[in-house]
């Protein structure tokens, strides 16, 4: 006999409910799911739920500049160019070319073209580039959402600091590590540099931070979320 499924945990279809009430999807967020999946990108977009929450989250922020670490295919980044009021601009940084390019047509898609920017590299290559231009002419982030390689994700607190101002908000994913963040043994790089992240936000004189976890469509993780203070 073949395996039985596990059982539905509640707080799938409790999230369905959720997101079908709260954050229905539209023609340009199915489109860029499916164009992902056709791509063959992998499905680790952030949940409806989660995209709307980011949403809120910069919109409660009157964010006008947004800063992304990790586009994949752009789905992340619909919901908080969204966000945006129409002279606001959103830069995400991607590593792979092929992601890159179907984030682009799918913020096209959206009507995002004008507001959004998809710059291609390793992150910490365009952050350098991103902090060089900000040490000519300041233009700090009104938010920032880092969910790119988790052992980077020190380095990109780091650079999130340099490239905000005070009232700022720094939101980074997947910190819950199935349960593995709590070990401090733990060699996978990527608990490694999300636990060095969160120390990071624990201890720094100019940052405030909590952590959410959360269950949902895509299972168990959560939300680090830290405010630069004056
Ligand atoms: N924010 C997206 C999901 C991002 S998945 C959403 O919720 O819709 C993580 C992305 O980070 C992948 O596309 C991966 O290619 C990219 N990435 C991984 N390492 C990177 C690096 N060093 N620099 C920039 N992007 C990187
Ligand atoms: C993975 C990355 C993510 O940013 C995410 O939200 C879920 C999964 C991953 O690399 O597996
Ligand atoms: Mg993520």
């Amino acid at each position: 006999m073949s395996p039985q499924p596990p059982p539905p945990q509640p707080w799938t279809s409790v999230d369905d409910y959720f997101s079908d009430l709260l954050a229905p999807p539209d023609e340009a967020l199915t489109a860029a799911l499916r164009d992902s999946d056709t791509a063959g990108l992998p499905q680790i977009n952030v949940t409806p739920n989660q995209g709307k929450l980011l949403h809120l989250l910069a919109r409660t922020q009157g964010a006008r500049r947004i800063l992304e670490i990790g586009t994949l295919g752009g789905y992340s980044t619909i919901w908080l160019a969204r966000a945006l009021p129409a002279d606001g601009r959103l830069i995400t940084l991607e590593y792979k070319p092929e992601h890159a390019e179907v984030a682009r047509a799918n913020l096209a898609r959206a009507g995002l073209d004008k507001v959004t920017e998809v710059r291609v590299g390793p992150a910490l290559d365009s952050l350098a580039a991103l902090g060089a231009a900000h040490a000519e002419h300041p233009a700090p982030f009104d938010f920032v959402f880092i969910d790119a390689d988790k052992a980077n994700n020190p380095h990109y607190v780091e650079w999130s600091l340099q490239l905000t101002r005070p009232g700022s908000l720094i939101v980074l994913d997947n910190v819950v590590r199935g349960g593995a963040v709590t070990d401090a043994d733990d060699p996978d790089p990527a608990v490694r540099g999300t636990r060095a992240a969160l120390d990071l936000m624990a201890r720094h004189p100019k940052l405030s931070a909590t952590a959410v976890q959360t269950v949902g469509a895509k299972g168990y993780d959560g939300f680090a979320l830290a405010r630069v203070l004056d």
